[in-house]
């Protein structure tokens, strides 16, 4: 990795044979950590997936973490999240050919199963966001007949049928990640969002805090939400705690 390419997404990079979490290290270094440094592990412990669940990092895949400084108000953390969606799917689609959509609000899907996932964890200090640490999970080289099949589970190597090189592939998320992250807010990230979006048009349930929503997913708005049909109402959920697509 040393001819990365950026310029300063990852040059304070640091490799670990095995972690409990990439997130967890990054947010105990968050506070005096530069932003632009990147905490890779080959196999995560106690990898974390959205909404405090377990997310199972074997050898092979892509367990990242980076830490970002953006000078925004905590309100717009959600245009990080965007941007890096967009910027993992860029780097998968220009890389390897396969056209990955994305799940609202972070889940990266080929077809219909999951090969990674984002999950933000950010840090407020008063009204502007402090940090954010941002974990990337790429299901890269990895057998997912080894979870379990409700998991709906793939991988590149499963959808490409060959291994990709992961150094290749971290070297290429990097560079688009920092690319969209220079562009944060821009109608370009959101609307490449939105036309990678495979929720759109579906059928979903949403288990959210407030109870169970079930609609047609009108559209995405700018500010990340989603726009959720019921009869005559259109809802907006921000946070959906769970959305399982139908049909
Ligand atoms: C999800 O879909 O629920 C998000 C999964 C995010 C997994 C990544 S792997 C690297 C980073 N470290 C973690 O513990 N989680 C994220």
């Amino acid at each position: 990795l040393s001819c990365l390419g950026t310029r300063w997404l990852g040059r304070d990079m640091r490799l670990f044979a095995q972690l409990a979490s990439t997130n967890e290290l990054a947010i105990s270094l968050a506070q005096k950590g530069e932003s632009g440094t990147v905490i890779l592990a080959e196999v995560q412990t106690r990898g974390r997936g959205r909404l405090s669940r377990h997310w199972e990092s074997p050898s092979g895949g892509i367990w990242m973490s980076l830490i970002l400084r953006p000078d925004i108000p905590i309100a717009l953390a959600y245009q990080i999240n965007m941007a890096i969606c967009v910027a993992v799917c860029r780097a998968i689609s220009n890389l390897l050919g396969l056209n990955p959509g994305i799940k609202w609000p972070n889940d990266l899907l080929i077809g219909e199963r999951k090969v990674g996932g984002i999950l933000m964890e950010v840090q407020a200090e008063g009204e502007r966001l402090e940090y954010a640490v941002v974990g990337v999970g790429i299901n890269a080289n990895i057998d997912p007949s080894a979870f379990p099949d409700d998991w709906m589970a793939t991988s590149l190597s499963r959808e490409g049928g060959s291994e990709v090189s992961r150094t290749a592939l971290i070297q290429r998320t990097l560079l688009e990640i920092e690319r969209a992250y220079e562009n944060l807010g821009s109608m370009e990230i959101y609307d490449e969002w939105r036309r990678r979006s495979v929720t759109i048009g579906r059928m979903v349930r949403i288990s959210a805090n407030s109870g169970e929503l079930v609609g047609e997913v009108e559209d995405l708005a700018e500010d990340g939400a989603l726009l959720l049909r019921r009869d005559d109402e259109l809802v907006r959920v921000l946070a959906g705690d769970c959305i399982h697509l139908r049909g």
